[in-house]
C-alpha cells in the first residue's frame, strides 16, 4: 500500500493548477445516462471515484472513454454514450464502494421506467440515509420497493412533475430528483434545494442538454419536464474543496501560492475567514493568489453548514490549520455526525483536540510534531498533509488510497510548489 512521506518546514511558492470538480463530475456522469446522445466531460480530473463511477456507466451499457490532456495540468476529456442502456440495475458490490453511485437511480428511472439499485449503507463519516432522494422520486410519480437490500423504483408510465419540499438541504438528493425531473411529464418545483455549486453546473450541462430548468443557485429550482434529451459538451467546474485545501495549505505552511484554473466565488465565505486570521487573498484573472508571512494564524471559530456557508469538505483541513493557530478554536460539524476521525490522528502530532458531541475545541501549539499517522476518509487524509507541511520531522501518511479517490496527483502539485512531499509504493 503506498505511503506519503512529508518533512514539514518549507515554505509553498509558485502555482498550483486546480483541477475539475469531482463531486461536480460524478453527477454529470450519472446525467449522460438521461440521452442516448453522447455527452462529452472536459476539465475531467483523473481519479479514482472517476474511474469508479465509469465502471459503474459501463456495467448499464454506457461507453466511456477517457483522454487526458495535453499537458499534466490540462483536464481530461471523458467521452460517455448511453445510446444503449443494457442492464438497469447496479449492483451491491459496485454501490458499497462509492455512495455517489446512488446518483444514477434518478436517471434510470426517468428514462427507463425502472431502476434497481442496491441501498448504499452507511459510512465512515456518519450513517449517510437516502430517504429524502427516494421520497422525491416517489413525489413524482414512482413505486418505490425496498427488496433484499435493494431500492426497486418503477414508473411504466414515466414520472410526472410535482412540487417537492426537502427537509433538510441534500446536495445528492436535490441532484438525483433534478436529474429526474428534467424528463418527467410537467413541471417540478425543488423547495430548499441545496445551492452547491456543484449543483448549478449539473443544471447548466443538463439545460446544454435541452433540460429547461431555472433558479439555479437559488433553493428554489423549477423543471419543465422535456420528452427527450440530446447530447452536448460540458466543461466541468474548479474543484472548490481542492482550491480551499490547497489555501489553506498555504495558510499553514507559509509562502506564496497562485491557484490558477480556479475562482473566489466557489469558496465564498472561506476567503473573508482565511483573511481574518491573517492569509493575504486576492483575485487575479487566473483565480486566487494566496499568501502568508512568517506570523502564525489567529485562531477562529467555524461551523459546518450548506453553501455558502463553511463546507463539511473543508472542516477537517481547518482543524489541521487551527492546530498550529495563536489560540482557542471552536469547530462544529453539523452535516456528517462522525467527522472527527482525524482528531486522534491530528493529535499523534501534538494538536491539542477536546470534543464533545458535534464540538471541537482546539488549542493551537507552536509547532506541530512529525509521525506516522492513518488516513480514514478523502478529507481527513488531506488534513494530515497539512498538518505534515507545518510539522517539525517527517509525517508518514498511510492509506493513501483514500487521497487518491478526491485529490489529483496530490504530491505532485505540492512538491511543485516546494513542499518536500513525496509517495512510496510498499
Ligand atoms: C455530498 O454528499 C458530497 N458528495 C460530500 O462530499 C459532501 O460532504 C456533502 O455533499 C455535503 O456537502 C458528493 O457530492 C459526491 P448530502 P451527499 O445529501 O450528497 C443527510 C467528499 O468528501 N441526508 O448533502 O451524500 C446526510 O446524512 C464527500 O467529497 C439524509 O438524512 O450529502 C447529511 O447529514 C463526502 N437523507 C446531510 O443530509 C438523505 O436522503 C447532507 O448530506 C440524504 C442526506
Amino acid at each position: 500500500m503506498d505511503r506519503i512521506h512529508i518533512k514539514g518546514g518549507a515554505r509553498l511558492k509558485g502555482e498550483i493548477a486546480i483541477s475539475g470538480a469531482k463531486n461536480a463530475a460524478l453527477p454529470l456522469m450519472a446525467a449522460s445516462l438521461l440521452s442516448d446522445k453522447p455527452l462529452a466531460l472536459t476539465n475531467m480530473p483523473w481519479l479514482a471515484d472517476i474511474a469508479f463511477m465509469a465502471d459503474i456507466l459501463r456495467s448499464l451499457g454506457v461507453e466511456a472513454s477517457y483522454a487526458r490532456g495535453p499537458r499534466l495540468s490540462d483536464g481530461g476529456r471523458l467521452e460517455l454514450s448511453a445510446a444503449n442502456i443494457a442492464s438497469t440495475t447496479a449492483d451491491y458490490d459496485i454501490v458499497r464502494k462509492m455512495r455517489a453511485s446512488f446518483l444514477v437511480l434518478g436517471p434510470l428511472v426517468a428514462r427507463m421506467g425502472h431502476a434497481k439499485v442496491s441501498l448504499p449503507g452507511g459510512c465512515a463519516i456518519g450513517a449517510r440515509p437516502v430517504d429524502l432522494h427516494l421520497k422525491a422520486i416517489e413525489a413524482l410519480g414512482a413505486a418505490v420497493e425496498l427488496a433484499e437490500g435493494y431500492v426497486v423504483v418503477t414508473a411504466p408510465d414515466g414520472l410526472r412533475g410535482a412540487r417537492i419540499e426537502f427537509p433538510i438541504v441534500s446536495v445528492g438528493a436535490t441532484e438525483n430528483t433534478l436529474m429526474a425531473a428534467a424528463l418527467a411529464d410537467g413541471e417540478t418545483v425543488l423547495i430548499n434545494a441545496a445551492r452547491e455549486p456543484e449543483i448549478d453546473d449539473l443544471g447548466h450541462c443538463l439545460i446544454a442538454m435541452g433540460a429547461k430548468i431555472s433558479g439555479l443557485g437559488t433553493s428554489r429550482i423549477v423543471v419543465e419536464g422535456v420528452k427527450s434529451l440530446g447530447g452536448a459538451e460540458h466543461s466541468v467546474l474548479p474543484d472548490r474543496i481542492e482550491t480551499g485545501t490547497y489555501a489553506m495549505a498555504v495558510a499553514i505552511a507559509g509562502g506564496e501560492v497562485e491557484l490558477v484554473n480556479t475562482r473566489g466565488s466557489l469558496i465564498g465565505t472561506v476567503i473573508p475567514l482565511l483573511e481574518s486570521i491573517g492569509t493575504e487573498i486576492t483575485e487575479t484573472n487566473r483565480g486566487l493568489a494566496i499568501h502568508r508571512n512568517g506570523v502564525r494564524p489567529v485562531a477562529a471559530d467555524i461551523s459546518t453548514s450548506p453553501f455558502p456557508g463553511f463546507p463539511t469538505d473543508l472542516q477537517a483541513q481547518f482543524m489541521a490549520l487551527m492546530a498550529t493557530a495563536d489560540g482557542v478554536s471552536h469547530i462544529k460539524e453539523t452535516i456528517f455526525e462522525n467527522r472527527f476521525m482525524h482528531v486522534p490522528e491530528l493529535a499523534r502530532m501534538g494538536a491539542d483536540i477536546k470534543v464533545e458531541g458535534d464540538m471541537a475545541t482546539v488549542t493551537g501549539v507552536d509547532r506541530l510534531k512529525g509521525a506516522p499517522v492513518m488516513a480514514t476518509d478523502l478529507r481527513a487524509s488531506v488534513s494530515l498533509v497539512l498538518a505534515g507541511l507545518a510539522a517539525e520531522g517527517e509525517t508518514v501518511v498511510n492509506r493513501v488510497y483514500h487521497l487518491d479517490r478526491g485529490f489529483e496527483r496530490l504530491e505532485e502539485k505540492l512538491s511543485g510548489v516546494g513542499a518536500e512531499i513525496e509517495r512510496q509504493s510498499a
